[in-house]
């Protein structure tokens, strides 16, 4: 049975808090291909098809055909950055797209001037910037946030919003007492408690005024049961962690093909050379070990060793990241991997990945916001486990443990649509085509 889910009518506000060079990527981005000058190519909401009934049913119409989406035209954009460019001025910093397609996105980018910015150099420690809010705590501050979003919605007329931290990677840190239930997160932040980071006031803020709220960087932000609870409390759906580009979308690639065909990989080495302020936040230590986490989560659940002891068991994974300014935001990434195959021959695989992180992460930016969108008139609340496609660290229930097989990401993904709209689900069982 289809349930039914609220048309996508009205403008859709797009909140980043973070406007560097994954924001202002994606925003050109989207305005560029409303104004018809390029394509919308690494998204699945804007070239997606969705396969429906049998193979011989020959239906597979695109997946924006499918569900109701916001329409570009109707997107709005608007964010908080501690430096107070607007989006063009820092696209052009950022160096990811090319002064003549900024050129003729200029205007609209110009218009976009971030908010000042709820920061605290303590959780990323390698920038100081000036363009932040004063507030008495973390509540004060939250409710300031709250102000903009509110005049933001009413300036540009929105019938609906979502969120989506575009921001940088904060220190790395463990959920404690006061994020295990949502009265304990109010008391800390009200008492300016430091086991409370800015991108979680950010997630505060959207979650209590019920807004989506998706989180791009492998900080908690989201991820404890403190707004999980408010999350089912204001039926607001809720995403992350980590965007899913670059290298560990290559391991989400290749390590479920080598479990597949029971390939035993005993060492995995990665390294990285990243030269943009991502990278240089990164090169902080204790930004480093979020992200290191989060790399190094994926190929421990893909692989399973405690049912493939003999194939995974002593496997080695490293992950390096090193910041190297002469490349900007066009990362290089280096794989060793080392495998082993029948009767335990060796093998080794080498990949060498050229890639543009901010290219690869502004297409996921826009299926989140409108999947998370979909997903609020869909009236789901609380973890979207099926939006896991899209990062490195998915968010799930607490005894459960996380997807990341990419394929089988994806299926989940497609299954949640078909099933929201009462449509048989896929198994790929295929039996009846040899009746
Ligand atoms: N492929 C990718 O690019 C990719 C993949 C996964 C995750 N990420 C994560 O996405 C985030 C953005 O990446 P980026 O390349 O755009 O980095 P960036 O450094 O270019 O942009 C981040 C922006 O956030 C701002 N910022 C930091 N703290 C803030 C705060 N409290 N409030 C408002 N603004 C704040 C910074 O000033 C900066 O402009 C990073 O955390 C990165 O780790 C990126």
């Amino acid at each position: 049975m289809s349930q039914k889910i609220q048309e996508a009518q009205g403008k859709l506000g797009v909140l980043l808090p973070g406007l560097g060079a994954v924001a202002t990527t994606f925003i050109a981005g989207c305005l560029a291909m409303r104004k018809g000058i390029a394509e919308p190519i690494g998204s699945l909401t804007q070239t997606g098809t969705i396969r429906l009934g049998k193979r011989t049913d020959k239906r597979s119409p695109k997946i924006n055909e499918f569900v109701s989406l916001a329409k570009l035209d109707d997107m709005v954009f608007g964010g908080w950055d501690i430096f107070p460019e607007n989006t063009y001025e820092a696209a052009m910093k950022a160096g990811v797209l090319a002064p003549e397609l900024l050129a003729q996105v200029k205007d609209e980018m110009e218009a976009i001037s971030p908010w000042p910015a709820v920061f605290d150099q303590r959780y990323v420690k390698r920038l100081h910037g000036e363009h932040v809010k004063k507030g008495a705590n973390w509540m004060e501050l939250a409710e300031q946030l709250m102000e903009d979003i509110k005049t933001f919605q009413k300036d540009h007329g929105l019938a609906r919003m979502v969120m989506v931290w575009c921001g940088s990677t904060e220190v790395f840190m463990k959920p404690g007492p006061a994020h295990q239930s949502l009265s304990a997160f109010e008391k800390a932040m009200r008492e300016n408690d430091p086991s409370i980071a800015p991108s979680m006031v950010y997630a505060y803020a959207a979650i209590k005024l019920g807004i989506p709220y998706a989180n791009g960087a492998p900080n908690l932000s989201a991820d404890f049961p403190a707004l999980v609870e408010l999350a089912k409390e204001t039926r607001t759906p809720l995403g992350g962690k980590d965007f899913k580009t670059g290298q560990t979308l290559m391991k989400t690639i290749l390590a479920p093909g080598f479990k597949a065909r029971l390939l035993g990989v005993s060492g995995w080495f990665s390294t990285n050379i990243l030269g943009n302020r991502d990278g240089e936040v990164l090169d902080d230590p204790e930004s480093f070990k979020t992200k290191e986490e989060s790399k190094l989560s994926v190929l421990d659940s893909v692989f399973q060793p405690h049912l493939y002891p003999e194939l995974y068991s002593g496997l080695y994974h490293k992950v390096r990241i090193n910041y190297y300014p002469p490349r900007g935001d066009n990362k290089e990434s280096w794989d060793n991997i080392d495998i082993f195959g029948w009767l335990g021959y060796p093998m080794s695989i080498k990949i060498n990945f050229l890639c543009r992180d901010s290219i690869l992460a502004a297409p996921i930016v826009l299926d989140l916001a409108l999947f998370l969108d979909f997903a609020k008139r869909a009236e789901m609340r609380g973890v979207q486990e099926w939006l896991s496609f899209y990062f490195k660290s998915p968010i799930h229930a607490p005894d459960l443990y996380p997807e990341h097989d990419l394929f089988i990401q994806l299926m989940k993904l497609k299954n949640t649509l078909r099933h929201l709209k009462g449509e048989e689900l896929i198994t790929h069982l295929g039996l009846e085509y040899y009746d």
